[in-house]
């Protein structure tokens, strides 16, 4: 599951979240539901937007929270996780082990899988739609400025996978934050990456809402499972990826 979202201690910073039900109490719906569905055994996969928290000292018990929670708890980045600079994961390792392992430039394993991720990244505008709310143009310089970032997202991927690979694992699953492709996209370098390397799934959240639920791929597409995976989308029950 991803983009808890969590509050204890900051502001929180988004309209959604303050007025769609779906976000009532949903702290409360995480903990019932991940008693319910997860036991100590299992692994728990949290895909990035933690916490609204501005700096670690903002996110205490927000990842209090998170390390309340059963099983073996991983995390990658999410585009809001301000706490966590990505030159910094070892510290947060450190301090944080063994609850939480936090996945950057690295990969964990379960049973035979690596599991590998990183953020990722995809441009989302702003497009310029006409009357009828079809798209006829974006922001070319947001295009560009886009492309670095996943650029870089990627060369963190392929770091991900080659060191899973160079430790024997062949089996993968793929976890990003930002889903694989943006809206305008039918494939990206995030797709032909879990191609070249042969993840079998691709697990993606960020996208809050009805209207951004169907913003990338969702199920099998070229031989993977695309699974979206936002909290918001699970109603906040936790879906189970390997058995
Ligand atoms: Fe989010
Ligand atoms: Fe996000």
């Amino acid at each position: 599951m991803g983009d808890l979202h969590l509050h204890f201690q900051s502001m929180l910073k988004s309209p959604e979240q303050l007025h769609d039900r779906v976000w009532k109490n949903h702290e409360e719906r995480v903990q019932k539901n991940c008693a319910k569905l997860i036991t100590d055994e299992d692994t728990f996969v949290l895909v990035g937007d933690h916490s609204w928290g501005r700096n670690l000292s903002e996110c205490d018990q927000d990842l209090e929270y998170i390390c309340a929670l059963p099983g073996r708890k991983i995390l990658t980045r999410g585009n809001h996780d301000m706490f966590w600079d990505a030159k910094k994961t070892a510290q947060l390792n450190e301090r944080y082990q063994p609850r939480l392992t936090f996945l950057q430039d690295s990969f964990a394993t379960y049973q035979d899988y690596a599991l590998v991720g990183t953020k990722g990244f995809t441009f989302e505008g702003p497009f310029y739609i006409d009357s009828r709310g079809r798209i006829v143009g974006w922001d070319e310089e947001a295009e560009e400025h886009a492309k670095k970032l996943v650029s870089r997202e990627l060369e963190r991927l392929r770091k991900s996978f080659e060191l899973a690979k160079a430790d024997g694992y062949r089996k993968y699953v793929m976890f990003l934050h930002y889903p694989p492709t943006n809206i305008l996209e039918e494939r990206s370098g995030f797709t032909d990456m879990a191609e070249e390397y042969g993840a079998e799934q691709v697990i993606y959240a960020h996208c809050h809402g009805e209207c951004r639920f169907h913003d990338s791929i969702l199920g099998e597409y070229r031989g993977r499972m695309y699974r979206l995976v936002s909290g918001d989308y699970l109603k906040w029950k936790p879906v189970r990826v390997l058995e």
